[in-house]
This record gives C-alpha cells, sequence and structure tokens, in this order.
C-alpha cells in the first residue's frame, strides 16, 4: 500500500491520531511481541533454557538488556539480540511484561529435593525473592514456577563469576553445598 493509500484508510477509519501516538501506542507491544518467538506468548517460556518474563519488574529487566549489551552479563543469545535495541526501547519491552501475571510451568521436580529446598528457603532467599520467588518488586527476577534448566545455568553463571551475583546473595550461597542449591532451584520450579 502506498504511503498516501493508507493515509487515506488511517484518515477513513478515523484511526489517525497525530504521529506521536500512532507510533507510541502499538510500539511496546510491538517491540514485546518479537520476544515472544524464544520467550513465549504472553511472557510465558514453554523452552526449559529460556526463562519466562511474565511478571518482571520494569528495573530488573532494563537492568538485564543493558548488561547483555554491554557484555556485563554473559549470554548464549541475548547480548546479540539486546545490541538491537535502545534503552527507550527496553523500557518500552519492560513495561509490557510487568504487566503480566506470572507464569507458571508444569516441570517434573523431585518431591525430596523440593522438601528440602523450602525448608532452606526462609532463612537463605526469602527476603530478597519473596512469594516464592513471585515478588518482582525486589528487582531479583522470577523464580517462581522458572524454568528448572535456566535457574541451574544461571547458577552456574554466578558461580563461574560470568555473571556478578549481588553481594548479599552470595554470602548465602556461598554457604550452601551444591546439593543445598539444587534443592532450592527444585523448589522454585516446583511451583505452580
Ligand atoms: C532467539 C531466542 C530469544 C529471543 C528472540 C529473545 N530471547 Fe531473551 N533470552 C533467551 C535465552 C536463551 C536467555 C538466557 C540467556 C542467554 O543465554 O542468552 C534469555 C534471557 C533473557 C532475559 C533474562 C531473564 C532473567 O530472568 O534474568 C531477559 C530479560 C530477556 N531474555 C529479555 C528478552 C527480550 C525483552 C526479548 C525481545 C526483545 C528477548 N529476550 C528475545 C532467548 C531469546
Ligand atoms: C540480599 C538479597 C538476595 C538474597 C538473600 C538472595 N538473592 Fe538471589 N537475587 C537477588 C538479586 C538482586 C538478583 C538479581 C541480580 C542480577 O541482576 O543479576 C538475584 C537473582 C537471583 C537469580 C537469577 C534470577 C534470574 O532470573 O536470572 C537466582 C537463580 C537467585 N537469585 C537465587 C537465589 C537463591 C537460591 C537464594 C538463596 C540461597 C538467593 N537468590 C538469595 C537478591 C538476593
Amino acid at each position: 500500500m502506498s504511503a498516501r493509500k493508507t493515509l487515506a484508510v488511517l484518515l477513513g477509519s478515523g484511526l489517525l491520531l497525530g504521529t506521536a501516538q500512532l507510533s507510541a501506542a502499538p510500539t511496546a507491544s510491538m517491540l514485546a511481541d518479537t520476544c515472544a518467538g524464544c520467550h513465549g506468548t504472553d511472557g510465558a517460556s514453554t523452552g526449559p533454557a529460556t526463562p519466562s518474563l511474565a511478571g518482571m519488574s520494569e528495573v530488573y529487566m532494563v537492568d538485564s538488556m543493558k548488561a547483555f549489551k554491554s557484555g556485563e552479563r554473559y549470554s548464549t543469545i541475548m547480548g546479540r539480540i539486546a545490541k538491537g535495541y535502545s534503552e527507550e526501547e527496553f523500557k518500552l519491552m519492560a513495561s509490557v511484561f510487568a504487566k503480566q501475571p506470572v507464569a507458571t510451568t508444569s516441570q517434573k521436580t523431585d518431591a525430596t529435593k523440593v522438601a528440602a529446598g523450602e525448608k532452606l528457603f526462609g532463612k537463605n532467599c526469602e527476603k530478597c525473592h519473596d512469594e516464592k520467588g513471585g515478588l518482582a518488586d525486589d528487582d531479583a527476577g522470577i523464580l517462581y514456577s522458572q524454568w528448572l534448566p535456566y535457574l541451574q545455568y544461571t547458577m552456574e553463571d554466578y558461580k563461574a563469576g560470568s555473571r556478578e551475583m549481588p553481594k548479599k546473595m552470595k554470602k548465602k550461597v556461598d554457604k550452601l553445598s551444591d546439593a543445598e542449591i539444587e534443592a532450592l532451584l527444585q523448589f522454585f520450579a516446583s511451583q505452580q
């Protein structure tokens, strides 16, 4: 369709709201839609190595995208993707995901490990990952019902230093054994 024809159609349908409104309104969801191929519809990922984004706080998502873009946070894919967008666009996408309810997965977990993780959660992680990891207020990502393989890769990245762990979280994590960390991740993954 030529630009003139488009204009005529828009005028005809009463959709011409002025260019600012016209581009601003659809942009946030259009941007977020470009993520759906991997992160699922409505931020609910179906692939276990790709995290769900639904319910993530805006601050956490913008910070994560900036860290991917600069290379400060290690990634297999996201670094390349983040380079294609500006900070303003990160904010727009983040506003879409922040409004979505946290996604729920149905994963196979080990009941014994989940029970052990539940016991460790209160003392070690709850302060910052409240509501079983579902509260985004602390800008700490979404752990509730998050994919277990993603959580496991993430802890490996933290331990290897390819992603910087918050100091206070590190203090807790360093005191726990690998088996205890695995139990905690199973606990988060089992939520539904
Ligand atoms: C080709 C698949 C793919 C696409 C497209 C994609 N992602 Fe990702 N995303 C991943 C993978 C895989 C990870 C895990 C990190 C890594 O290895 O890159 C990830 C991780 C993330 C994380 C970190 C989540 C957390 O819990 O810390 C955020 C935020 C994110 N992606 C946002 C986005 C946004 C926003 C878009 C759309 C602009 C997008 N992604 C598009 C595959 C993708
Ligand atoms: C003092 C607060 C604090 C404590 C305690 C804490 N965390 Fe975190 N956690 C954070 C913050 C902040 C982030 C986001 C850091 C970042 O941007 O890399 C985070 C991120 C994470 C992530 C990555 C989330 C993602 O989506 O990629 C995992 C996994 C995690 N924490 C697990 C744990 C576990 C398990 C415990 C308990 C042993 C714990 N944390 C204790 C503050 C905390």
